[in-house]
């Protein structure tokens, strides 16, 4: 099993570009499933999530063709299977975007249940009961969603009781293709959402609202092949930036969309760092001390959940006490026991985290990643810690962050991956 070996203290400088958003990847390469004839993607990020959803489409009968630009094109004119299998549904929860497209397309899905994940027990309730209100019968049988709509979906009413961003991505892909108008009333609002929003519209389908929380959609009879370009991932960058506030050092993130993310800069300005945007980049230099912040994480426009990892450790080496709040995700604090473990003073009590701050807290020690957020925040602390810091189990952060040794080490770091 691959390793990364971090050697901390160095400062980061330099320029990088940002990759694709794995979560508009996700539910775009869903939406394929939808359309009469190809999909081109461009800028897809090469991750292990995107991977297993093309293997998803695959076991359908999709026909994935990749050029040397990572650009795919996904052929859906042969589907033999409306089945999305255990064996590929099991590494990855997003695979239940699949059950709208289906759904929609066939009139039938069956989709295995996710089951749990390292950060609390996320049930699929609110994706199940869109789907029966779109007119779809499901049953859970054998470890499987099974939905049916014999006489085709129609369009209905569908109030979210709470924000779900691949809920309302699912309703989203179902209603494209229903009969009649869909509203979704407080629709997650996230750019990702948005994205596929832009993408559906260009195959032909009529939603407006995107962007905001109630999403119109009017059912058309079929879809069309399409390019798409997808957005710039906001976690990613955010990431990158937050390591560069730890370290000290000047970094210049391109390709990037600085309007997708301003609570998370509002946050690392409060830190200290200096920021300065223009519409498709974003430069920081961090020269000052560190200071710690609060968050509290919540639905988009406000504080990512994606990114509370990562200021936990931010806040480790920073001047003062912070209070991080975990609103969305009821498990998402197992990082803490590994920054514990490096030298880290925090206190857990229910969904808040208090972070002593200090800038000599972080040492090296064997720390073990357990989700893809929670390994990124190890992988900053490795980057400040003092001596060689050793991280198992790195395939979650293959899931969610391309090349990122290579990545880190463009800009100064020494990290290296070892296996066995
Ligand atoms: C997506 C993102 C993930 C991010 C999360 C919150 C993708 C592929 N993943 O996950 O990176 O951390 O949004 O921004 O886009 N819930 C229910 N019932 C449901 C569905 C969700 O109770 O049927 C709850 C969840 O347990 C959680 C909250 O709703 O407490 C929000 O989860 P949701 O937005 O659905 O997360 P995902 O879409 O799975």
């Amino acid at each position: 099993m691959d390793k990364l070996l971090i050697e901390g203290g160095g400062k980061l400088n330099g320029t990088m570009r940002a990759s694709g958003a794995k979560n508009s990847a996700l539910p775009i390469l869903a939406s394929s499933l939808l359309l009469e004839g190809k999909l081109s993607l461009s800028n897809v990020p090469h991750l292990k999530d995107v991977t297993t959803m093309i293997e998803v489409l695959g076991s359908m009968g999709a026909e994935i063709s990749l050029d040397d630009d990572m650009n795919f094109e996904i052929d859906t004119s042969n589907l033999n299977n409306h089945i999305a299998r255990y064996e590929l549904v099991k590494t990855m929860r997003a695979s239940v975007l699949v059950l709208g497209p289906l759904l929609a397309k066939f009139g039938q899905a069956e989709v295995a249940l996710p089951g749990g994940c390292a950060i609390g027990s996320r049930p699929v309730n609110l994706h199940l009961e869109s789907m029966k209100k779109l007119g779809a019968e499901v049953v859970t049988e054998g470890g499987y969603i099974k939905a049916k709509a014999v006489n085709g979906l129609k369009g209905a009413e569908i109030l979210f009781d709470t924000i779900s961003v691949t809920g309302t991505e699912n309703v989203l892909m179902a209603a494209v293709l229903a009969e009649g108008k869909t509203i979704i009333k407080n629709a997650a609002r996230e750019p990702e959402v948005s994205d596929l929003i832009e993408c559906l519209c260009q195959m032909g389908a009529r939603i407006s609202g995107a962007g905001t929380k109630e999403l119109l959609i009017e059912g058309v009879h079929e879809l069309n092949p399409t390019s798409f370009k997808i957005i710039p991932d906001r976690i990613e960058t955010a990431t990158y930036l937050t390591a560069v506030a730890m370290t000290g050092g000047n970094i210049t993130i391109k390709d990037s969309r600085p309007d997708t993310m301003e609570s998370v800069l509002d946050k690392l300005r409060e830190a200290g760092a200096e920021i300065t945007t223009e519409s498709d980049s974003i430069n920081l230099k961090m020269d000052s001390s560190l200071k710690s912040v609060d968050i509290s994480t919540a639905p988009y426009p406000l504080f990512p959940t994606d990114m509370q990892a990562q200021f936990i450790s931010l806040n480790t080496i920073a001047k003062g006490q912070a209070k991080v709040v975990e609103t969305i995700f009821e498990n998402r604090f197992m990082h803490v026991q590994e920054l514990i473990r490096m030298g880290g003073d925090i206190s857990l009590a229910g969904n808040t985290a208090i972070i002593t701050g200090n800038s000599d807290a972080l040492h090296s020690a064997p720390v073990m990643a357990t989700d893809l957020r929670a390994s990124a925040s190890l992988v900053l602390a490795g980057l400040v810690a003092k001596g060689v810091t050793k991280i198992d189990r790195i395939y979650h952060i293959d899931r969610g962050y391309e090349r990122i040794e290579e990545k880190l080490n463009a800009l100064g770091a020494k990290i290296e991956r070892v296996s066995g």
